[in-house]
């Protein structure tokens, strides 16, 4: 399969009564099933709840949950001001789903302008999400095509979570130059953190790959430093929850170390994202909500119980990388290197136009 093709959204239908279907990833990789969204309250059930996840791919979902709920308001024949105020209830529903990836306001943010420029038609949320969830595709294509040359002919490399098709509109981050390289005939081999406590490396990460056909190794997290120490691991890149001006990076939980294990090991870190991840009211890592989920992720395993009852968990859903330790952020606009404020500045442009309200 072309990575081209692999797809974790679906909106499906004409603006007046289509749904969204989303590749449901608490199944992955045992079961694949769609999950339908036919109210913008089974869209924020399916992104809190993990049914999609990854930060470009929870902000499109919400575009389109808001497309439904406009949907519902002109079904019902609301008044235009009525329709506002749908539009206004379904971004503070939404918002509240998951705190760290930015994506999520981003795009919520994006909704909400339109209603206050006057549209109150589901055709003109859905052209909106719809544009959202093209531009991200693309804008990863671009991010893979900037940093596949990076990769060498018998590479291998290491990546944290899911930062692939199943998180963004299409191709990945992360998983973006991987895939340009693999497609231009390189090899490569990539190995996979398995992610712990929810598994996106084991269940998702390999899942992609496999069906590219790109080879890769799953490791257990606490694995990589003994490959790198081994020099086995030539690169590691992530993806991003959500970037700080001064270009810390919030990414899931265990990012951080392995961007210590890299920079001990002199091995480049690398991470991707979007403009859309770039929070540029946040001055730096200290200032990002940082999402704590629920302790039975840490505490149990396929619904066993693994610690003795009564254990204090700490679980965290995202760690924070400072800035100094990543060697470059890949974007749809160009490279960031070095990473800091002046440079993220220049190669995004027009910086104010990426500060998020809050
Ligand atoms: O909790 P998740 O699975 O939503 O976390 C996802 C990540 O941390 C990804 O690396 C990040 O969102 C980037 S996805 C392109």
């Amino acid at each position: 399969m072309n990575a081209r093709d692999l797809r974790c959204l679906a909106f499906e239908g004409d603006a007046a009564t289509g749904s969204l279907r989303v590749l449901d990833q608490r199944l992955l990789p045992a079961i694949e099933r769609w999950f339908e969204c036919r109210s913008a309250g089974a869209v924020a059930l399916a992104i809190r709840d993990m049914a999609v996840r990854g930060a470009p791919a929870i902000g499109i979902a919400a575009a389109y949950g808001v497309a439904i709920a406009v949907q519902e308001a002109n079904r019902r024949g609301y008044p235009s001001i009525a329709v506002r105020e749908a539009v206004e209830d379904t971004v503070n529903k939404l918002g509240a789903t998951r705190p760290t990836a930015v994506n999520l306001f981003w795009a919520l943010e994006r909704c909400r302008t339109l209603a206050a420029q006057g549209a109150d038609e589901a055709s003109q949320f859905l052209e909106l999400a719809r544009a959202m969830h093209e531009d991200d595709a693309q804008g990863n294509r671009r991010i893979g095509e900037t940093f596949a040359s990076r990769i060498e002919d018998g590479m291998s490399l290491l990546t944290h979570c899911n930062a692939g098709a199943l998180a963004t509109g299409g191709y990945g981050t992360a998983l973006a130059p991987i895939y340009v390289a693999h497609e231009s005939g390189r090899r490569l081999h990539v190995y996979v953190d398995e992610t712990r406590p929810r598994l996106q490396g084991a269940r998702l990460t390999a899942w992609e790959l496999s069906k590219v056909g790109v080879p890769f190794t799953l490791i257990c997290d606490g694995m990589a430093a003994s490959l790198m120490a081994k020099g086995k691991i030539q690169l590691a890149i992530t993806g991003a929850d959500r970037i700080a001006a001064s270009g810390d990076v919030a990414n899931k939980i265990g990012t951080y170390s392995v961007a210590v294990n890299a920079a001990h090991h002199q091995v480049p870190f690398h991470v991707a994202a979007p403009a859309s991840t770039f929070d540029l009211s946040c001055p730096d890592g200290a200032s990002i909500a940082i999402e704590e989920r629920n302790p039975s992720e840490v505490t149990d395993w396929a619904g066993e119980r693994t610690c003795p009852s009564g254990a204090r968990v700490y679980n965290p859903s995202f760690d924070v990388t400072p800035a100094r330790l990543v060697r470059s952020i890949v974007t749809e606009r160009g490279e960031i290197s070095p990473v800091h404020r002046e440079q993220i500045a220049k190669v995004l442009g027009a910086p104010m136009d990426l500060a998020q309200p809050r």
